[in-house]
């Protein structure tokens, strides 16, 4: 008998993605998929917690699957946890709707507030193209061809010195030989350097054969924790080409980025963080090019705005320190990188703008949003709102501004909810009751059947519960209210969104008390947040004059519900705007103009961070502000009066 024995090897083959692998005996069966590029859910990063990484076994066997997290019946069913399961059979996997990760994100995102926009910005480009037409070498006029270039940019265009790459060196004798002595020079002067009063000189980073000065191409990337949006911009044009968007693929390593960043420290995690993300990357490019028909070698420029840790892991920047207090992060500005450098498919001579952070939690897409929708430029007292995981407050106008952040946790993009998802087709993102049959309508996101509930969702229902009476102002279902959709369900008493048979999941969608807990949460992190910024500066939050709030939110964050529920304050409905996705609209239009560029890199520099993961005022706002509204009637007195009156309503019925 030999000493070694010989691993077994089985087939486990994915539906309906229809993939199949040849793992080993003992594998994970989540690291398996993600290895073979099926995408699921995972947003506890694979730790056995968050329970939306279920799949259905069609056949064969596991150990483990995390009998005890799911119910004797989905268990029967052949329903497992992946991340809690090892191979021990062939298998077929089923990947149910709720835990797949498809392309199919229709969350508009891109609509645009009403008339909100940065303004005093010219349509300068940080980018440019110069032709040149140049005299030919000849025996008597053999002077190098750096020279020749360089004599050609001062003669015609009065650019004088100017550094260059030196790959552009290295390709220079063939370009200006291929097209007769033509030439198109790119030059940029983006940068991510802290403001100050001296101008940044432009750059050399390309040379190319004839005139192609119609085709300047540069794309603007917002990178979420969840998902991953971009334009295509004409910088001829100051118009946008192609827009898309998709999943961030770093959410099968985690929901938040405290799990990422656990996930980065692991051996390869850094690398397989950076790795996916690029990836994401990529595939928003094939999608622009493919609808655009624009070739990819005229891409110029890519600008991305995203979180401190997204920005970290697309950088390959260990953000370790990021979670460990003090709370520092590798580098507020870094220097612009070669796209290709990091995996993105486009020219070497492309660079990635990534913008300037704050702090730790406050980062590029802050800076991004707050230039985007003119908070720069502004007199008036403003609270900006980024409403996600991970929730961003400023405050503050042209002359000074504040920032902190806070932990909501998932729910806003429907983790840690039973139905939970983000805001994609088939979310449920309204809700309303019908007064005479006291039925509810849900509206999904694409208007197909339901599979989850997104986070306006959960606020729009919430809210209506609440003032229906059929929810108490602790979050618990007023079972002395008689609805045949209130039950007891395994996590206490739910209520019924969908039943089985009008869903795509063939299962009840249901809200359940502890979603309402995970919500109640989400929306006090908020709230104290916003509260305990002002009052750090002496501010109450009914003197800001407007507030802006940015999220991807889907079409359906209602301000008046989001109100109800004491998400936001109750102050006058006409002072607040919704921008959606303000960090995407940034980095266009830093793509867009110098004077944006500028502005980023002002505004990164003026903001003063707040901590407040150790401040006793926030703690007491958080816990004053886990009721709905809120454990202070008088901070809501629009809420309240209406809860009273629909409490007289239904007593006199
Ligand atoms: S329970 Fe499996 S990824 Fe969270």
């Amino acid at each position: 008998m030999s000493d070694t024995q010989t691993v077994a090897r089985y087939k486990v083959h994915f539906m309906p993605d229809d993939v199949a692998v040849t793992v080993n005996r003992g594998d994970n069966l989540l690291s398996i998929a993600l290895a073979a590029g099926v995408h699921i859910n995972a947003s506890c990063g694979g730790n056995g917690l968050c329970k939306t990484c279920k799949v259905k076994l069609s056949s064969g066997d596991v150990d483990g699957g995390g009998q005890e997290k799911l119910s004797a019946e989905e268990y029967d069913q052949g329903i497992r946890l992946a991340c809690q399961s090892l191979i021990l059979s062939d298998l077929i996997v089923i990947i149910p709707p709720e835990s797949r990760l498809d392309k199919a994100v229709q969350a508009d995102e891109r609509k645009k507030s009403a008339g909100l926009a940065a303004s005093a910005w010219r349509f300068n480009p940080p980018i440019k193209k110069y032709y040149l037409d140049l005299p030919p070498a000849t025996l008597k006029d053999n002077a190098n061809d750096l020279f020749r270039l360089m004599w050609g940019l001062k003669q015609s265009y009065d650019l004088h010195d100017i550094p260059i790459n030196f790959d552009v060196i290295r390709k220079l004798p063939f370009a200006l030989r291929e097209k007769d002595w033509k030439v198109t020079v790119t030059t940029t002067v983006i940068s991510s350097r802290p403001h100050t009063k001296t101008k940044i000189t432009p750059k050399i980073i390309n040379v190319e054969p004839g005139d192609t000065r119609d085709r300047l191409y540069a794309l603007a990337i917002d990178v979420g924790t969840t998902t991953v949006c971009a334009q295509l911009l004409d910088l001829n044009r100051g118009k946008v080409t192609a827009e898309t968007i998709t999943f961030n693929k770093q959410i099968s390593y985690g929901a938040d980025v405290i799990t990422r960043i656990a996930y980065s420290q692991k051996p390869g995690g850094l690398k397989k963080l950076q790795q996916v993300v690029v990836d994401s990357i990529n595939i928003v490019i094939d999608e622009l090019l493919k609808q655009s028909g624009v070739d990819r070698h005229d891409i110029c420029q890519i600008t991305v705005a995203g979180n401190p840790t997204m920005q970290h892991l697309l950088l390959g920047l260990d953000p370790k320190y990021i979670r460990l207090a003090p709370y520092t992060p590798n580098a507020n500005f870094v220097p612009s990188v070669k796209a290709a450098d990091l995996g993105i498919k486009l020219g070497e001579q492309v660079y990635v703008f990534t913008f300037p952070s704050i702090s730790s939690y406050v980062g590029g897409d802050i800076v991004s949003g707050v230039i985007s929708c003119g908070m720069h430029q502004t007199k008036k007292l403003t609270l900006y709102i980024d409403i996600g995981t991970n929730g961003e407050i400023v405050i503050g106008n042209a002359d000074w501004m504040a920032t902190a952040s806070c932990s909501a946790g998932p729910a806003f993009e429907g983790g840690g909810i039973k139905h939970g998802m983000i805001a994609v087709k088939g979310a449920i993102e309204d809700f309303a009751f019908d007064p005479l049959t006291m039925e509810p309508h849900i509206k999904t996101i694409a208007g197909v059947p339901p599979r989850g509930i997104c986070g306006s969702g959960l606020i729009n229902t919430v809210a209506e519960l609440l003032e229906y009476g059929l929810l108490a102002q602790n979050g618990k279902f007023n079972t002395s209210v008689f609805s045949p959709r209130i039950r007891e369900g395994e996590d206490g008493f739910e209520y019924i969104l969908a039943h089985a048979p009008e869903t795509q999941i063939g299962r009840d969608i249901v809200i359940t008390e502890v979603d309402i807990d995970n919500l109640i949460r989400a929306k006090a992190a908020m709230y104290a947040g916003c509260h305990t910024l002002s009052h750090s500066v002496s501010i109450d939050i009914a003197d800001f004059e407007q507030v802006i709030l940015a999220g991807n939110f889907g079409n359906s964050l209602n301000i008046e519900r989001a109100i109800t529920i004491g998400l936001l304050p109750d102050i006058p409905r006409e002072r607040f705007a919704f921008i959606g996705n303000g960090s995407l609209s940034g980095a266009r239009l830093v793509n867009f103009s110098n004077d944006m560029l500028n502005a980023a890199r002002k505004v990164a520099q003026m903001m003063t961070n707040i901590e407040l993961s150790e401040n006793n005022d926030f703690n007491n706002n958080y816990v004053a502000a886990l009721f709905l509204p809120h454990t202070d009637g008088r901070l809501f007195p629009s809420v309240m009066e209406k809860l009273s009156s629909s409490k007289n309503n239904s007593r006199s019925k």
